[in-house]
């Protein structure tokens, strides 16, 4: 029998332990072994909870102690998180964690540390999707080119809400009830979560070693029903989404940012909690990952997996390389370099001349309009447009040259639009 401590029993911990319940059977003939919880470390311990195991408070207690096998960590955050991984991986425990803001910050560091130990982290992106074992096994034949993902079933949910006119807390909050969201919501709609599992997936892609401060990330906080409005009736959806370039031998776009998708794309088509992926490898081409996002048994399934597999003896290396690259690491692509579609939301004065500027701001930047709508409001005109392929650095320009002039009332807003 292999033993399992669970440090955090929470929504996820909790799932853990009734799926090794529920689905005894087929996990033991699958692992070859039994796999039993045998202790839970919690933060309150009179808590409440659905599942009935022996409990602690002291983490040392699970990583430490010779009746535990395998370490899993449910916990969340980063800097507590580490000592506790750390702790297992130095008493020889194998590790397996759902917690990709820790990976996010230290996973080439936990990859030293781990050596030849196991560690698996499927469920820290992607929820239940095996998103990982898909980029680190079954494709690693390939260069991959490019990965397109919307994340956070968070994000995703509120956004499906948005769409049909629902409004953003209400949305928010029930996806906290139904157990959606991080412990700090924030993480969730500002971007960051999803920047965490983009450099997970980027890492196993590309071995590249950046932290989310490096890249650009931006949530889906300062949307409004209008944008969803021009979406609708450009044939746009918009998503949250993660996205992952190569560009030329050995550079790399990452980027998160709310993002004007076209109707007919299948990403577009992912509604509620639910997540999805698509990558492009240089050998396979396109090759496309669903299934829900977030969520207490969805994150299980993607935890007792990787249990199964650390029963089983893998000994896949934690990030997928074995040996550097010899053709050198990754660079990031600086963000003034990234090229995109865009669209921008500019509350203006109601008077003549003021569309005859807008335009010729954007053509001193080599900016070409693709679509404008006009919106009359109370005291001001909102201008809805879209731009044909542009560079990020004519747009900052742009919006700096469109801030300072008098017509304008609201601060500009734009979002990036992926045409295929
Ligand atoms: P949660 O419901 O907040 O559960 C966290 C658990 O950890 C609770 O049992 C809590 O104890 C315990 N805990 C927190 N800090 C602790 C500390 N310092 N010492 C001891 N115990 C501590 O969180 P969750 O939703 O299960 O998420 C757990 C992890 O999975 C996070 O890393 C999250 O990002 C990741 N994840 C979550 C989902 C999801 O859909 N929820 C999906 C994928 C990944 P108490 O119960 O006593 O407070
Ligand atoms: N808060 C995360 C989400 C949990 O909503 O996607 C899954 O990682």
């Amino acid at each position: 029998m292999v033993k399992v401590g669970i440090v955090g029993v929470g929504t996820v911990g909790e799932s853990v332990v009734k799926t090794l319940l529920k689905n005894r059977d087929i996990i033991k003939a699958r692992a070859g072994k039994e796999i039993k919880v045998v202790k839970g470390v919690v933060r309150d311990p009179s808590k409440k909870r659905g599942v009935d195991i022996p409990l602690t408070t002291d983490y040392r207690q699970v990583t430490e102690s010779e009746e535990v096998d395998v370490v899993v960590e449910l916990m969340g955050g980063v800097e507590e998180a580490y000592k506790v991984v750390k702790s297992a991986l130095s008493h020889g425990k194998p590790v397996i964690t759902a917690n990709k803001a820790l990976l996010a910050y230290h996973r080439f560091e936990l990859q030293q540390i781990a050596g030849e130990l196991p560690f698996q982290y499927e469920a820290s992106v992607g929820g239940g999707i095996p998103i990982i074992k898909a980029l680190r096994e079954g494709l690693s034949a390939n260069h991959i080119l490019q990965m397109s993902g919307i994340l956070n079933g968070t994000c995703n949910y509120i956004l499906t809400a948005m769409e049909q006119g629902g409004d953003y807390q209400s949305a928010l909050q029930r996806a906290q009830e139904l157990g959606y969201a991080e412990a700090d919501p924030t993480l969730d709609v500002n971007g960051m979560d999803t920047a965490h599992k983009l450099l997970i997936l980027a890492s196993v892609a590309y071995n590249i070693d950046v932290r989310p401060e490096d890249i650009l990330v931006e949530g889906i906080e300062e949307l409004s029903p209008v944008d969803f409005e021009f979406a609708q009736e450009m044939g746009y959806k918009i998503k949250l989404l993660a996205i992952a370039k190569k560009r030329g031998e050995n550079r790399v776009e990452l980027r998160v940012h709310p993002t004007l998708l076209p109707k007919t794309q299948l990403l577009s088509k992912i509604e509620g909690v639910m997540n999805g992926v698509s990558v492009i490898g240089d050998v396979v081409g396109e090759t496309l990952y669903y299934g829900p996002g977030a969520g207490g048994d969805a994150t299980a399934s993607a935890v007792v997996s990787d249990l199964i597999e650390v029963v089983r003896g893998s000994n896949t290396p934690m990030l997928g390389y074995k040996k550097p690259l010899e053709m050198g690491d990754f660079q990031l692509v600086p963000q003034m370099e990234i090229e995109s579609c865009y669209y921008f939301r500019l509350g203006v004065e109601d008077k003549i001349g003021t569309l005859a500027k807008i335009s010729s701001i954007l053509a001193e930047e080599g900016i070409s309009i693709k679509n404008l709508i006009q919106k009359q409001r109370e005291g001001y005109v909102k201008l809805l447009l879209s731009t044909h392929r542009s560079k990020e650095a004519n747009i900052q320009r742009a919006l700096e040259k469109l801030r300072a002039q008098k017509f304008m009332k609201r601060e500009p807003f734009f979002l990036r639009v992926e045409e295929k």
